[in-house]
């Protein structure tokens, strides 16, 4: 374990810039594995989580190489893939590390060839749920082995050839849609993904961007019917991954309830899909200004001018909530600094991510003052209304190998008056190995 205090530090000035978007980063080492020829991958996240989709794939065959400058900073990824159902038999355990989206996404692509995997993570990866993905690609004819509660550790086997199924999802969630849809690159014939609510698209722009047939239908109540013609060919790309609206998050906040805070974010993505936390802050009062709007590898990107601001607390609206999935930790946190009520509900999905982080927000942010209730499915916060939080918890806050509980909790810090003492930073390198050296750089 890394303890660290995250206590006061001026106003957060200048202009930073965030990594590559997480999901993105996964899906473009995984889709260059599978075209044949060599694919280049500029932005890329290198990040935990990331690197075991790197090492999972060369485990199956894939040539993964980084070249470039050591810091991060302009390096590039070539990869040469294997082809579409030319996936190599691993030969030892896909360790999947912390990581939900590495290991579901590649049970999908795993679910459809030839060769038998298995699965392996951490103590919070073993503890979340799979059974949204065994259902699914069981029907296509995979074969599971899981620990008990459908968990990891687990075997899967492929199906050669795997079933076409039409699948409407139970949860709102991209890493299922993925699953299913990867699956079926693999699959003759045509594998349909129904999405009555929509979530991250990030899967269906880079498989036709790859030359996959994929089509997108939306009815008029917004449900989105998603078809991909299997045994694709994928054309090797070139990809510059934009930066991470779910990283740029920290900071979007950190400079909205910091005084005096006035601060730049290049290069963030917003998608519509991912950009739900913006919508929100702005409807709170959180003055954020959009500059050189442009796209990045196919997906809409901009700056950021981020000023402080004194949010009023709202009702959120629980239709956003995909759109902010991976952002709500932090979110509680300006709410804690918000003036009045801020209500949340339709989160129970946020119960199952890397920890349960609607408790474990609900601890943390108590015991550093904030006023919090907890639901079923949401938190009630009552903020300060712009004052510091009162900060200086004798325990530290347990993060739970959890990298956005560890980074939303240094961001209360910045605005509490005794600090706040967080029990282990090493978890925040999953997604955003740089995250304290770029605070520390823009509150000195
Ligand atoms: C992701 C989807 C989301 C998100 C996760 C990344 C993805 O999970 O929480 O961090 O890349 O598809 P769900 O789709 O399970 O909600």
């Amino acid at each position: 374990m890394r303890p660290r205090r995250f206590a006061a530090a001026g106003p957060l000035k200048g202009r930073i810039r965030v990594p590559g978007d997480k999901s993105i980063s996964h899906r473009s080492l995984m889709l260059s594995a599978l075209a044949v020829g060599e694919s280049r991958v500029t932005g890329l996240l290198e990040g935990e989580d990331v690197l075991a989709t790197a090492a999972a794939m060369r485990a199956m065959g894939a040539d993964i190489q980084r070249i470039g400058a050591k810091d991060g900073s302009g390096s590039e990824w070539l990869v040469h893939g294997v082809g579409v159902g030319a996936l190599l038999q691993p030969e030892t355990a896909l360790d999947m590390g912390n990581s939900g989206t590495s290991t579901r996404l590649l049970m999908g692509l795993v679910a459809s060839h030839p060769i038998t995997a298995c699965f392996v993570g951490d103590a919070s990866l073993s503890k979340r749920p799979m059974k949204r993905v065994t259902d699914p690609l069981s029907l296509m004819g995979a074969e599971f082995t899981t620990s008990p509660g459908e968990r990891l550790p687990l075997m899967l086997r492929g199906a050669s050839p795997a079933v076409p199924i039409e699948y409407r999802l139970p949860v709102a969630s991209a890493q299922v849609k993925s699953a299913v849809l990867l699956a079926g690159l693999n699959t003759p014939g045509i594998t349909t993904v129904i999405e009555p609510v929509p979530t991250r698209d990030h899967s269906e722009r880079m498989l036709k961007g790859f030359g996959a047939e994929l089509t997108v239908e939306v009815d008029s109540d917004g449900t989105r019917t998603i078809r991909i013609r299997g045994e694709a060919e994928l054309q090797p790309q070139r990809i510059e991954v934009p930066g991470d609206p779910s990283s740029a998050a920290f900071f979007i906040v950190a400079a909205l309830i910091v005084p005096g805070s006035e601060l730049v974010i290049e290069n963030v993505g917003l998608n519509a899909t991912r950009a739900g936390l913006i919508d929100v802050l702005r409807q709170m009062g959180g003055d954020i200004t959009e500059q050189n709007a442009r796209e990045v590898g196919g997906e809409p990107v901009a700056d950021l001018l981020v000023k402080h601001s004194l949010l009023k607390g709202i009702e959120v609206d629980p239709a956003v909530v995909p759109s902010m999935v991976d952002e709500f930790p932090v979110f509680f946190v300006a709410a804690a600094l918000a003036e009045g009520r801020t209500t949340t509900t339709g989160l129970d999905e946020l119960r199952v991510k890397e920890s349960d982080r609607l408790a474990v927000m609900a601890t943390a942010l108590t015991a550093v003052g904030a006023r919090v209730q907890e639901s079923e499915d949401g938190l009630i916060i009552d903020g300060t209304g712009g004052e510091a939080l009162a900060g200086g918890n004798k325990a530290a806050i347990a993060t739970h190998l959890d990298h956005r509980i560890a980074m939303s909790m240094a961001v209360a810090g910045l605005a509490s008056k005794g600090g706040v003492e967080v029990d282990d930073v090493r978890p925040i390198a999953t997604s955003f190995p740089a995250f304290e050296a770029l605070l520390d750089g823009c509150t000195a």
